[in-house]
């Protein structure tokens, strides 16, 4: 911090401004509910939270409004249908999410009585409950001075003490500098109000620092290079992957899909049978005797590590053929919103270019 400052100045400034700014979510109590003695729910504190990884607070409230409406608390997700949970998940990515989230609400059901436990150790040995989100619950649900750690927090810390260093080699800098920041006092709102700060004022690319609450003492912001911080190490090169994708109609208009194996990419949620994905095209692999037809359409797809080019076969099929893999959804139990995006996508792409014979 600059002179004349000490560190709980960040969170005598913060608390104020969270006060007067926090974001209205749906799984939010905001600090005028707080002090009329409202409570968070944990269920909904960790939903979130689980939804939030890697995903954006616009991308998530839909999902999250479902979830809750669907299953409104612990014990009703841990006695919910696996294929139905996945399904709604479809589309917000990052699939072993939802199968931990499934994981850990039986856990908490069955071994905790279905509340969940408060402090970040017992948390973090949750499914799917890592050092972040542990933190965040126990902070969040639970009002516990734990130190939260995520992008945003990352971002807001490295311009406050202008870290140079790049990131990720800057985290554990970062993490001790979160440590030695998080307050006594209303640490569950210091938590959020850091999130809201990163989110709203303290953006990536160009940071509101005229209306910040932390300007006066922001070192980054003292010496211009706000916008240039956190330094990033370059990023590594993602490769390109290829794959085929095969879409098989049946007379009656039943569709073949196939629950791709619980480990690995997308596992546990429906796809198209097809190809492995690999460096080079690959080889023709129908799961099913059809006329297969090459539109030549392909899907492009980026997942975390590469990108994926993935060329369709469109089928038509005999009302008794039987498949090698998959088995088939008849027309009006098929959803393509329970679809992942890549699979959906094929589908976007392949439902007007069926042959016709
Ligand atoms: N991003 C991740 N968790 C969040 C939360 N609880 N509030 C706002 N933004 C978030």
């Amino acid at each position: 911090m600059r002179d004349g400052y000490c560190d709980n100045d960040a969170s005598a400034a913060l608390l104020p401004w969270y006060d007067a700014h926090a974001r209205d979510l749906p799984w939010r109590i905001g600090p005028d509910a707080l002090a009329q003695g409202l409570r968070p729910d944990p269920y909904k504190v960790w939903l979130s939270e689980i939804m939030l990884q890697q995903t954006t607070v616009a991308a998530v409230r839909d999902y999250f409004r479902d979830f809750t409406m669907r299953w409104p608390h612990v014990a009703a997700l841990a006695a919910a249908d696996d294929a139905e949970v996945m399904g709604a998940w479809a589309g917000l990515g990052y699939y072993a999410r939802a199968r931990n989230l499934l994981k850990c609400a039986r856990v908490v059901a069955h071994d905790h009585g279905g509340r969940f436990p408060q402090s970040e150790a017992e948390l973090l040995a949750l499914p799917g409950i890592g050092p972040y989100t542990a933190a965040a619950i126990a902070a969040i649900a639970f009002d516990r001075p734990a130190a939260v750690m995520d992008g945003n927090v990352e971002r807001v810390l490295a311009r406050l003490f202008a870290v140079q260093t790049p990131l990720p080699a800057a985290k554990t800098e970062l993490k001790a500098l979160v440590e030695r920041l998080t307050p006594g006092t209303r640490p569950g709102c210091y938590a959020q109000a850091v999130m809201d700060l990163g989110a709203t004022i303290c953006t990536p690319r160009a940071p509101a620092c005229g209306i910040c609450p932390l300007r006066a003492m922001c070192r980054a912001s003292a010496m211009g290079i706000a916008a240039e911080l956190p330094r990033k190490s370059p990023k590594k090169q993602v490769p390109t992957r290829h794959g085929i994708a095969y879409l098989a109609r049946r007379a009656d208009g039943a569709m073949l899909l196939e629950t791709r194996p619980e480990t690995g990419l997308l596992g546990g949620m429906l796809g198209w049978p097809g190809s492995d994905w690999a460096a080079a095209p690959p080889a023709e692999v129908p799961p099913i005797a059809a006329n297969w037809h090459d539109p030549g359409l392909e899907v492009r797809h980026t997942f975390t590590h590469f990108h994926l080019r993935l060329s369709l076969r469109l089928g038509q099929v005999a009302q008794d053929a039987t498949p090698a893999r998959g088995a088939f959804h008849l027309r009006d139990s098929f959803r393509p919103a329970n679809l992942p995006t890549v699979m959906r996508k094929a589908w976007d792409l392949a439902r007007d270019a069926w042959p016709k014979d």
